[in-house]
């Protein structure tokens, strides 16, 4: 990447204080971010330190701070001992027991409030019944559920016996589970029957199934939790219904202390090839991220109910929803289905109906209920909501605006979240009541996280607004520990550059003349879809599986939605389909992707041709794909290419 090719395009000058109001109560202040940006630089791990005493309770107390024995794979505290979900649970049950944990509300409209003393109980009780199933302690889970606080109780019955969780997004495929299982050589998957969304029940256990037919050798049993009841297969000796593997275990269950290292949880993620990596994270680290800042950046307190709209299958619904919320005893709220169901005013509704005071979305999601008008959310009560925030994208200014104007009716700052599946939580973010915002700006990293934009050798680029490598300059915590299975993926992706001292995020960004940061979009070919990251590559392995296809390249371009869509140029098995039996292709297709990954991952728009666009030495021609996809005029040379018939065809000219 030369520098040159990123360039800014938004220009966005409006700049919000916080209010004296919020400044007045906020859980951190000025003076305290001063003092620990004065701390971390003049002793970086003793500001880490003093947190992870402060915030996490620990069995044994960790002597070691930082580990750099094994760098890249940094570790922290590790001669501490804890359990993440006692940190979770246990410890507010003196003074908190009866408190509502978890608001749970069906799609259906079902609501069940769960108190912390009652999900200790159901934690407890469902890793009994895990243990009953021979799951120990270094075990991989996979757990393959809908948004139901079931997920939650799931998560933290693994991180109760130090079982390693790795969540599986209800909406992938079989395929897509498949290999997660393979790759973790997971023990058990817990799944239920399904899920509801959209109105309709979303066939999991079907899908389980046909995950463990195409081959999962490690998987010896399936939990089932009976959610949409409508009917599925069980297999007897393999199946288990979940009511049935509680019955009659305990409530009452004894943490596992496991080491600040050992692994909490695996966690899918794309990355620039077609394998999927499984993300690895640790237990003290991870967990301080996630409990610093819930309080610092969503401000979270007693009185206070915290609605995080990100699937448990996801980052953003680990840290938090299945975590941070909880470790800081926080009332949250957990929504099972579409927003759109019955209508567009569903989240608004559920805002209104338990009182959600804290609201932290997806650009994507707000860019979609912002086409439906200001009327929807003008009918419901939305003023106890005090705090908002966006993670996932780049939110573009229109889309904050309407979020600050007609949700946040111009009082509720808005945290726009910058940080990765690999950080664990929030890395650059504003801190409310402190940081004057800026639509589209991430702002400032957090206190102790060391961000820059770099160049190609790891300089930090001096002048304002040019773009470059967003980079983290110190190890920090959350960070992730490995790639399971793959230390050498691991360096090699992370910390290719710069002697391997400097996290590379994998984005470009860049930052303006206030020390504001921007970012720009990935550097490598991950594409952003609703807020979700799909390899360029993964989508091609999956279309040219498809018996008819010889080649497929596939690209982003902008969408008013999604952020980016999905536009796949491909080459078939003989003639080239054109007409009737185009259009049939197309849909096979889009129907074969929605099947090998999941349906986020269909293309919005597919294009043939008799070959792809290569340039001498084979490397398909990426940008002029990029340029095609979008519209734009052709401005590369394409003389190299061998028939130059097929830029017109991909252009749908011929
Ligand atoms: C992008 C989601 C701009 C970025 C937590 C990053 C963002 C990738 C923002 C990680 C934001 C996330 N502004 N871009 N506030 N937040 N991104 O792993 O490209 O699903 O690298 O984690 O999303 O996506 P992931």
């Amino acid at each position: 990447m030369s520098n040159n090719n990123i360039q800014s395009i938004l220009q966005e000058t409006r700049i919000f204080e916080p209010s004296d109001e919020f400044i007045a109560q906020a859980n951190i202040k000025a003076t305290d971010v001063a003092l620990m940006k004065q701390k971390a630089e003049e002793d970086y791990t003793g500001f880490w330190g003093d947190l992870a005493k402060e915030h996490i309770d620990w069995q044994t107390p960790f002597t070691t701070i930082l580990d750099d024995s094994k760098a890249p794979h940094y570790q922290w505290f590790s001669d501490g001992r804890l359990n993440v979900s006692y940190n979770c649970l246990d410890r507010h049950i003196a003074d908190k027991g009866d408190k509502t944990a978890i608001i749970f509300e069906g799609e259906p409209g079902d609501i069940r409030k769960i108190s912390y003393k009652e999900l200790l109980a159901d934690v407890s009780q469902f890793a009994n019944a895990l243990k009953a199933q021979g799951v120990g302690k270094g075990d991989r889970v996979i757990i393959y559920l809908p948004m139901v606080a079931e997920g939650v109780v799931a998560m933290q019955a693994c991180a109760r016996i130090g079982a390693i969780h790795s969540v599986v997004f209800g909406g992938f495929s079989a395929e897509a589970l498949k290999d997660r299982a393979n790759d973790a050589e997971a023990k058990i998957i817990i799944t239920a029957d399904g899920g509801n969304r959209g109105g309709k029940p979303v066939e999991l256990k079907k899908a389980v199934d046909a995950a463990l037919d195409a081959g999962c050798p490690s998987v010896e049993k399936v939990i089932v939790l009976q959610r949409t009841n409508h009917g599925v297969d069980m297999q007897e000796g393999r199946d288990i219904w979940w009511h049935d593997a509680i019955n009659g275990q305990s409530t009452e269950c004894e943490p596992e202390w496991v080491d600040a290292e050992h692994p909490l949880f695996l966690l899918y993620t794309s990355g620039s090839t077609g394998k999927p990596k499984g993300i690895q994270h640790s237990s003290a680290g991870y967990l301080l991220q996630a409990i610093i800042t819930n309080k610092w950046v969503f401000d979270q307190k007693a009185s206070d109910t915290f609605w995080c709209t990100a699937d448990i299958g996801w980052i953003t619904g680990h840290t938090y929803v299945a975590y941070g919320p909880l470790a800081l005893g926080t009332t949250q709220l957990i929504y099972e289905g579409a927003p759109t169901v019955p209508d567009s005013g569903r989240f608004w509704k559920i805002c209104q109906d338990h009182q959600v005071s804290i609201f932290y979305t997806a650009p994507t999601a707000i860019r979609a209920l912002m086409r439906f008008g200001d009327d929807v959310p003008n009918s419901y009560d939305l003023s106890k909501l005090r705090l908002l925030g966006t993670v996932g994208e780049p939110i573009n200014p229109e889309a904050w605006m309407w979020y600050h104007n007609v949700i946040g009716q111009e009082k509720c700052p808005i945290m726009d979240t910058w940080w990765q599946t690999e950080t664990g939580g929030h890395m650059i973010a504003p801190l409310p009541g402190i940081t004057a915002l800026k639509p589209g700006s991430c702002t400032h990293a957090l206190p102790g996280i060391i961000a820059d934009v770099v160049d190609k050798e790891g300089n930090s680029i001096e002048n304002a607004n040019e773009g470059g490598f967003l980079v983290i300059k110190k190890p920090f915590p959350s960070m992730l520990r490995t790639i399971w299975n793959d230390d050498s993926r691991y360096a090699e992706t992370y910390w290719p550059m710069f002697d391997g001292k400097y996290y590379l995020a994998g984005d470009s960004a860049y930052i303006d003349e206030d020390g504001y940061f921007w970012i720009m979009g990935r550097i490598d070919d991950v594409l952003n879809v609703s807020g979700h990251r799909l390899g360029t590559m993964e989508v091609e392995s999956a279309l040219v599986a498809h018996p008819s296809v010889t080649e497929a390249a596939v690209v982003g371009k902008p969408h008013e939605v999604k952020g980016e869509a999905i536009v796949a140029f491909i080459t078939c098995k003989g003639d080239r389909p054109t007409g009737d039996k185009a259009d049939k292709m197309i849909e096979e297709l889009r129907a074969w992707v929605a099947k090998e990954i999941g349906p986020i991952a269909k293309p919005d728009d597919i294009r043939f041709a008799d070959g792809l666009p290569k340039t001498r030495s084979g490397k398909i021609m990426r940008r002029l794909l990029r340029a095609i996809a979008k519209g734009e005029e052709i401005t590369q040379d394409t003389s190299t290419l061998e028939n130059e018939a097929v830029v017109e065809q991909l252009q749908g000219k011929a």
